[in-house]
């Protein structure tokens, strides 16, 4: 990362493992201020001691991204001990595995309040600190199945297109402002995600496709930080296999059909 990112302060929710945590890492090896949200303090706190080490600084604070007020703390927290919020990245989330027809209210309920508004709390607190400060970087850690439905991942699915469609809209609505906006769409990466995802669907679900590591992910993220663009694509195959998807609805449904045997194997 370039010391032109020196000294961002930047708010990460979901940092207490996987791409959150690595994100906090990869940004303070240039001396990030990082301002560190998710529910398990615990490892939020050995995320922070880490981010130390590497010559970074961190604040640590419970917040469950469900709940706005939590979101609106976070941010206070970094105007408070850093002074700015240069940099806020929405990155909670997690997935379970039903078909659409088989979902139940309350799963329903809690990855739309996760994923999607809690991502929308992010960009909906973080936008008006930013177009004060005349300047700023929301992201918004999406996924490649933004593009493309997924059998038995149908409500997460649509959470992670919601999002995209979030950060479309306001990276439009805020053009000129100072205040950029952006997306992240892994594919499948090596985190906790997949053991939520078994524990949730109870059974145990592996992840598809080639694997990138929560580091490389993290890595990219970085760079994104020190040079905004629209959309980031941690493999960039699996970009233009969306676009190749939303083109060809029809195949696309026989691949996917095949690839996803034997069941509980996901994209
Ligand atoms: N791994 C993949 O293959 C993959 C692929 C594409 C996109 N993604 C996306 O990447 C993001 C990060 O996931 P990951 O792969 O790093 O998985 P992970 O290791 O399970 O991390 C998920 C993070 O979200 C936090 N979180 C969950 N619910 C929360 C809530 N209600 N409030 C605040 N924090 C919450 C967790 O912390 P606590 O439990 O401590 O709250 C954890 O820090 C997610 O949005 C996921 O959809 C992952």
């Amino acid at each position: 990362m370039a010391n032109n990112n020196v000294q961002k302060v930047v708010v990460i929710t979901g940092a207490s493992s996987g791409i959150g945590a690595a994100t906090a890492e990869a940004l303070a090896k240039a001396g990030a201020k990082l301002v560190l949200g998710a529910r398990r303090l615990d490892k939020l706190q050995a995320v922070a001691a880490r981010v130390l080490e590497l010559g970074g600084q961190a604040e640590v604070m419970v917040c469950d991204v469900g709940r706005r007020e939590q979101v609106k703390a976070l941010l206070a927290l970094a105007q408070s001990r850093f002074g700015r919020v240069d940099v806020a990245i929405a990155n909670a989330g997690f997935g379970f595995v039903a078909r659409v027809h088989d979902t139940t209210d309350e799963q329903m309920e809690e990855i739309w309040r996760v994923n999607l508004l809690g991502t929308w709390y992010v960009l909906a607190e973080a936008a008006p600190l930013m177009l004060k400060q005349r300047q700023g970087h929301i992201i918004a850690v999406s996924s490649v199945v933004a593009r493309r439905g997924l059998p038995g991942m149908g409500p997460y699915c649509m959470t992670k297109a919601g999002q995209l469609s979030l950060v479309e809209a306001m990276r439009v609505e805020l053009r000129g402002s100072g205040v950029y906006v952006s997306s992240v769409h892994p594919g499948y990466t090596q985190t906790e995600f997949f053991q939520q995802v078994s524990r949730r669907s109870g059974s145990t679900v592996r992840g598809g496709g080639k694997m990138q590591s929560a580091d490389v992910v993290a890595q990219k993220i970085a760079s994104l930080v020190e040079r905004p663009r629209p959309e980031l694509w941690p493999l960039k195959m699996l970009r233009w296999a969306t676009l190749l998807t939303a083109m060809l609805p029809g195949i696309s449904d026989a691949a996917i059909a095949k690839s996803m045997r034997p069941r509980g194997r996901l994209s």
